[in-house]
């Protein structure tokens, strides 16, 4: 068998960028819920979910070369500015961040993918490959997200606002009635 400590080690500073982005996506999602942006909301969760996957593809791996898994987060998660008192929900921001994240999760995991393959671990080498497909994906969609709201503006929040009165409880969240 190849250098297992190596792809161990590799393998786990993944499964640390993955805790750090579930963390990092689900503190957006609380506040896109919060200001009724639906759309966003379940665009975080769903990328969440899929980063949730990921730990458990790294972690299968992980456990197979007889390693075991570290769960601990790599950063300190990105939170809202405060301005005046009160926290700065700037969406243009938010979507730069997790497209930033996602930018330097592909860095990373290409990197990993090389030093897989030099350690001559081909199967976690593909594994990193992987990922970094699918990461550009949501690196993509983030942009997406963000030329939509460069182009927009307040009325890509408006039919937002629309979506979430038609869908209401689409998401398992009851209306209560608060205001
Ligand atoms: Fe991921
Ligand atoms: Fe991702």
């Amino acid at each position: 068998m190849a250098n297992r400590e190596k792809s161990i080690e590799l393998l786990n500073k993944g499964v640390a960028k993955e805790i750090e982005t579930v963390l990092q996506y689900l503190y957006f999602q609380f506040h896109f819920e919060d200001k009724g942006y639906t759309h966003l909301a379940k665009l975080f969760k769903n990328v969440a979910i899929k980063e949730m996957t990921h730990i458990d593809m790294l972690s299968d791996r992980i456990l197979f070369l007889k390693g075991d898994v570290i769960m601990k987060p790599e950063t300190n998660i990105v939170y809202l500015d405060k301005k005046d008192g009160e926290l700065d929900f700037d969406i243009r921001k938010i979507l730069k961040i997790a497209s930033d994240l996602e930018n330097r999760t592909v860095d990373l995991y290409n990197d990993y993918a090389s030093q897989c393959g030099a350690a001559g671990d081909a199967t976690s080498k593909r594994l990193f490959e992987k990922l970094v497909e699918i990461e550009e994906e949501h690196e993509d969609t983030f942009d997406i997200e963000g030329d939509n709201y460069d182009r927009f503006g307040d009325t890509y929040l408006a039919l937002q606002t629309i979506q979430r009165v038609q869908n209401n409880d689409e998401d398992g969240h009851e209306d209560i009635g608060m205001d």
